[in-house]
């Protein structure tokens, strides 16, 4: 393969499934891993066999931060030069729908790397953190807004100022993950789940995604009018027409992707 710190398989069912692959690092998320991890999405979603994405990492951890070892003799010119996590944007302009897939330690980056999917599947063993502040700074991939938002202001502080962790099940009623299955079903789990959404109307798959981000940027009234105008726009779209004949001939729809 074209990449030496993730696995990428792209399966015939439209699900494409990404692997973080740095074992004796804990995935804990380099430069490189970046680099790659932006060209795997950037093909994803190009790609138009392929309608979803998982990414995974290991048992014990999804990933266990950014590389501490490799941040470690920085100074702020060099990391303002370098706009240092700024790549990251480039992730999150992905426009496909993308599972996070997470069993074991998502710590520091990796737990904001986990809040960039459109949603997080978590293993039983997931533990969720923050704990930057340990090592005198603070998050710097988008941890303070992400889990703010998810979790509200009380929850998401008391994290970052104590780097403590949190557990699957407070994960879940908090409402950062959107489900817990034991960790020995957690890949299955999140396999079928992006196969149900690799089998609707792609385009409606964007738009979904497109939609429910923009209720983190907009007042109520500019999303609810941005709702409807790509509602409506999808009115020009052949999948449309399909979709609602299918269901009126009570028949699963035969997607375009146009
Ligand atoms: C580089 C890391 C790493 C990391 C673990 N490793 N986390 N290397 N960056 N973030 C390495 C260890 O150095 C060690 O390498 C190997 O992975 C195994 O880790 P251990 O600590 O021996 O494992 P264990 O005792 O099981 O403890 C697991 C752990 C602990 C609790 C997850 O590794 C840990 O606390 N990691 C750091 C978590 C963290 O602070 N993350 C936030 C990073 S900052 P060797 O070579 O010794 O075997 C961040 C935010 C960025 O992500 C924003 C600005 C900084």
């Amino acid at each position: 393969s074209q990449y030496e710190t993730i696995l990428v398989e792209k399966q015939s069912d439209g699900v494409t499934l990404v692997t973080l692959n740095r074992p004796k690092a804990l995935n804990a998320l380099n430069s490189q891993v970046l680099g790659e991890l932006i060209e795997a999405f950037a093909d994803y979603d190009g790609d138009d066999s392929q309608r979803c994405l998982v990414l995974t990492g290991s048992e014990k951890a999804f990933a266990a931060g950014a590389d501490i070892k490799e941040m470690q003799d920085q100074g702020f010119a060099d990391m303002y030069k370098a706009n240092f996590f700024g790549g990251w944007e480039k992730v999150t302009a992905t426009r496909k729908p993308w599972i996070a897939a997470v069993a074991g330690y998502a710590l520091g980056g990796g737990c904001e790397v986990a809040m960039m999917a459109d949603f997080i599947i978590a293993a039983d063993s997931a533990k969720f953190g923050q704990p930057e502040i340990k090592l005198g700074v603070t998050p710097g991939m988008g941890g303070s807004q992400r889990l703010t938002h998810a979790v509200g202001k009380a929850k998401a502080m008391h994290m970052c100022l104590t780097g403590e962790m949190m557990g699957a099940e407070e994960a879940l009623s908090s409402g950062l993950v959107a489900k817990v299955v034991p960790a020995d079903k957690l890949l299955d789990e999140a396999m079928a789940t992006a196969r149900t959404i690799a089998g609707m109307a792609p385009l409606a798959a964007m738009a979904n995604k497109e939609m429910v981000n923009a209720a983190y940027e907009m007042t109520l009234a500019e999303g609810i009018k941005f709702e409807r105008r790509l509602f409506h726009g999808l009115f020009g779209t052949e999948d449309q027409s399909e979709g609602m004949k299918a269901f009126v001939e009570k028949r699963p729809g035969n997607w375009k992707g146009k």
